[in-house]
């Protein structure tokens, strides 16, 4: 079928916009809404009960859906979790899980390198659980288990809701996997369920915040770097916001972990440097409003994404705020994703580049 922009200008500024419902089908198909309890199949779920360990292998956006789920898979299911690109992992002979599963996370289900990882797992005997976009594909196909997303069709190259789609699909992977664990208490599950079930909602409020990112954007475009933060589960968020900036605005952009900041990127801050801190309030917040305090004494501009109460805890730190609607470990991180996309969509649109089809760039890697 033909895919149509209609009302939006480009396909990811439309991409962003769908996000409330390709969350909530994405979230939907895994929950029993009467018992506000999650359901990942029999596979999946048996494939963490009793693990010594999970590995998580993806490239480019799909890699930092995995490397956020390994915060909430270590806290809430208390599984050691590690995350690795696939092109590295593919070729160094790693030494897998003895009872655990190897999840491949792709929106195409194409790429090469994600590909060949699941064939090494499978030859070793690893249960390779997908998380795919794409039901047909070559990953779905030879997976052990497949834990599909239902992002829909995406055509802009940059991902934007295959990724949010991701994100929300390992959440409930995490919560059924820390039930199936015994580190979730029934009352726990129900209220977690809630909050994912108020994710589209939430998603909706996010993007009213664009007319605001598209002012901020207009701030960035000649910049010649920018610098992304976060701690804890927003790091990899962080990172994610580099790569979309890089991607389809040609701004170099660079993701650091926040506590990082000392050991190198501070060399980099001068007057005016942009700096996007991606942190709504947690029990590292203070930590990272420290961080805040020491670009800003160097001169760089701050762009704070947080919600209510960190906003508050800020006070006049940050030279702009975009506001988060309220959520918990789970929900923010994926609400964080959105303004970093519009962040990069409207720089980009600024700047003119093709939004839709960055030059170089290729939907899905298919070679190596
Ligand atoms: C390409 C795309 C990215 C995507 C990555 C992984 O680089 O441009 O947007 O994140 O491949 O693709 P996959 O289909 O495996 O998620």
């Amino acid at each position: 079928a033909l895919i149509e922009r209609g009302e939006y200008d480009h396909f990811m500024l439309k991409e962003i916009h769908e996000q409330p419902e390709s969350i909530a089908r994405s979230i939907m198909p895994y929950v029993d809404q009467v018992a506000g309890t999650l359901d990942i199949g029999t596979v999946a779920t048996a494939s963490f009960t009793a693990a010594d360990r999970a590995v998580a292998i993806a490239c480019g956006t799909a890699y930092y859906a995995a490397f956020t789920a390994k915060y909430w898979f270590e806290q809430a299911a208390r599984l050691s979790f590690e995350t690795d690109i696939a092109s590295e992992f593919r070729y160094r002979q790693p030494v897998l899980p003895q009872s655990g599963p190897a999840l491949f996370v792709s929106q195409s289900g194409e790429t090469a390198d994600t590909l060949a990882a699941l064939r090494y797992c499978r030859q070793n005997g690893t249960t390779a659980v997908a998380i795919v976009n794409v039901p047909e594909s070559s990953i779905a196909r030879e997976a052990g288990a497949v834990v599909p997303t239902h992002a829909g069709p995406e055509i802009g190259v940059a991902s934007t809701k295959a990724f949010t789609a991701q994100l929300s699909v390992l959440a409930v992977m995490a919560l059924a996997a820390a039930r199936a664990r015994g580190h979730l208490l029934p009352g726990d599950e129900v209220k977690a369920v809630k909050n994912l079930l108020a994710l589209p909602r939430k998603v909706t409020e996010a993007l009213e915040s664009q007319e605001q990112i598209a002012e901020i954007a207009k701030t960035l475009t000649q910049a010649n770097d920018v610098l992304f933060l976060g701690r804890g589960r927003y790091y990899p968020l962080a990172l994610e916001g580099a790569l979309k900036l890089k991607e389809v605005s040609y701004i170099h952009a660079e993701g650091y972990a926040a506590g990082e900041l000392k050991h190198g990127p501070i060399a980099l801050i001068e007057k005016d440097l942009p700096v996007v801190v991606v942190a709504p309030k947690d029990e590292l917040f203070e930590k990272t409003i420290s961080n805040v305090e020491e670009v800003r004494a160097r001169g760089a501009k701050v762009i704070l994404i947080s919600d209510d109460a960190g906003i508050a805890m800020a006070g006049n730190r940050a030279d702009h705020v975009i506001r988060l609607p309220d959520g918990d470990n789970f929900t923010l991180p994926i609400l964080a994703a959105i303004p970093l996309q519009l962040l990069a969509y409207h720089v980009a649109v600024a700047k003119g580049t093709d939004v839709d089809q960055p030059r170089n760039l290729a939907k899905s890697v298919t070679v190596e």
